[in-house]
């Protein structure tokens, strides 16, 4: 619910509880555990920041968010706490845009070999550094050459090129071992089966897309489907770190601004720091400080806010904690570090208090105007305005379908096809560079006899041949790539590519 100062979340006995717009770039926390009102808090926000024109991401990992697009006041548990905070309801239905990666219950959302990079790419296929070593060396050739690898297909076909031409790539990138690649090709082909080959392609989502303000003034709401996803962890985090690389990259910086231009809300947000190693946490946290003064803001929702890496969640300024149970030792070590990182209320126990809030209550802390942490408040939070329920899945088909986003997206360039088409260029290119091959030798020999005719441009000559030598030593054998496999790599583009942080691409 939107008041002047903000998003109105919750009320304590004494204040409402506001997350003031302004505010909301120092990302947050929602966390508790099953069961005791994430969902509809993420819900409450969301609705929040569209009513204040601020578009919105969601990963739906339940599926039980489809009904922001329906108007609500259906629910009992929603009227019962209306009439208990003495507030008169408004049901309201939001704009929803529904994402699928396996392209069943949303827009299909996919993105490039190239742009996912090689470092979220080697964590993905959990890659060990020899391996991980190779999968760089393969995009480095690419990027220097301007060639994009679109599909798993094309890096399939890449990774075949550096194994072929591993004695030449060797002297120039290192050791490439013909083992590590094949292992390399081997987990590509368990990816493929695990709805890789459906996220990875063209067209990629263009994340302007995502940055959009209905005709009303209210801000789209971008619901994932996140139930198939999520049980592939590895693909779910790499697609969340790469939009967040993405946004990253991509994004001009701007500063502290009156709102956000874009808000993303993170479920299981644990996984997205999974498998990392030291210097990969590192870039991560840093993209996320960062982001920041792009107008982005990132709400973390997990069940233990200890699953959230110390460097990330010392950054959460807006911090909603629902219940957490404590029976073991190590749950109780849990709720206590989820207390101190509250600024405490003389009014009441941090400690207590998390273990004996109801459902839909929690303990809250903002930050203020000045950008310090409110005093923690115990609040119950507000009832959402669209529905608990599940849109129905005809209805929510038919909102997918006549999305605007649906045209653009919809039609997959069909990947067996496109791999036909691939090698047949192949062949071609082939012939081609056999015949450009007898025609250097042919041009080589008759230098030759030109020089030995003429004695006084042998000197000439002579440097001439020096320098072709050193083209060849340096370039030959990417030349014989470029002629006869390249064709079958993606697309060229014609200049190198720059990688930033995350290693996706650069792109201001
Ligand atoms: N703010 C709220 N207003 C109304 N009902 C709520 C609220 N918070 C929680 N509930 C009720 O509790 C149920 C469980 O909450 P949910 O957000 O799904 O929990 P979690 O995501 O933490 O598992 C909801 O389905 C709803 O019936
Ligand atoms: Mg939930």
């Amino acid at each position: 619910m939107l008041r002047e100062q903000g998003i109105w979340i919750g009320q304590s006995p004494e204040r409402q509880a506001m997350l003031l717009p302004q505010m909301a770039n120092r990302h947050g926390l929602i966390a508790g555990a099953t069961g005791t009102g994430k969902t509809v808090t993420t819900r409450l926000l969301a609705e929040g920041f569209s009513e204040l024109g601020v578009p919105v991401f969601l990963a739906d990992v339940k599926g039980d968010l489809s009904g922001l697009a329906k108007a609500g006041g259906q629910s009992s548990s929603v009227n019962e706490r209306a009439a208990r905070l003495g507030l008169t309801l408004e049901p309201a239905a939001y704009p929803v845009s529904f994402w699928d990666v396996y392209q069943k219950t949303g827009i299909p959302l996919r993105a490039t070999v190239a742009d996912v990079g090689p470092i979220l790419l080697a964590r993905m296929l959990d890659l060990n550094e020899a391996q991980a070593g190779i999968l760089s060396i393969a995009f480095r050739i690419a990027d220097e050459n301007g060639w994009l690898l679109l599909d798993l297909n094309d890096l399939r076909s890449m990774l075949a090129h550096v194994a072929e031409e591993r004695g030449q790539i060797q002297l120039r990138y290192g050791n490439v071992s013909a083992a590590s690649v094949g292992a390399i090709q081997r987990r590509l082909l368990q990816l493929e089966d695990q709805g890789g080959a459906l996220f990875f392609g063209e067209p990629m989502l263009e994340l302007q897309d995502l940055i959009t303000t209905g005709r009303d003034g209210r801000g789209r709401i971008h619901i994932l489907d996140g139930v198939e996803l999520s049980r592939r962890p590895l693909l779910y985090s790499t697609l969340l770190l790469w939009m967040l690389s993405e946004l990253y990259e991509s994004l001009p910086e701007v500063g502290d601004l009156e709102k956000p231009r874009l808000v993303l809300f993170f479920d299981e947000a644990h996984l997205l720091f999974s498998n990392t190693d030291g210097d990969l946490l590192e870039r991560i946290t840093q993209v996320i400080r960062l982001i920041r003064s792009k107008g982005v803001g990132i709400f973390f929702s997990t069940q233990n806010p200890r699953d959230i890496p110390d460097a990330v969640a010392a950054q959460l300024g807006n911090r909603i904690q629902h219940a957490l149970r404590a029976w073991t030792p190590a749950e109780m070590r849990a709720v206590a570090a989820a207390a101190d990182s509250f600024r405490p209320n003389p009014a009441f126990s941090t400690l207590e208090a998390i273990t004996t809030l109801e459902t839909g209550e929690a303990l809250i802390s903002l930050l203020d105007a000045e950008g310090v942490p409110a005093v923690v408040e115990r609040c119950l939070v507000l009832p959402p305005a669209s529905a608990l329920e599940l849109l129905d899945p005809a209805e929510r088909l038919r909102l997918v379908v006549a999305d605007p986003l649906y045209d653009r997206y919809a039609d997959t360039i069909d990947p067996e096809s496109a791999h036909e088409i691939l090698t047949a260029r192949v062949a071609e290119a082939q012939a081609a560079s056999d015949q450009a091959r007898e025609e250097a030798a042919r041009l080589k020999q008759e230098r030759e006899e030109a020089r030995l005719a003429a004695a006084e441009k042998r000197e000439a000559a002579r440097e001439e041949k020096e320098a072709q030598r050193e083209r060849e030593k340096k370039y030959g054998w990417l030349t014989r790539m470029s002629n006869s496999a390249v064709s079958a790599i993606g697309r060229e583009v014609g200049r190198s590519l720059v990688r930033g942080v995350l290693g996706s691409f650069k792109k201001k």
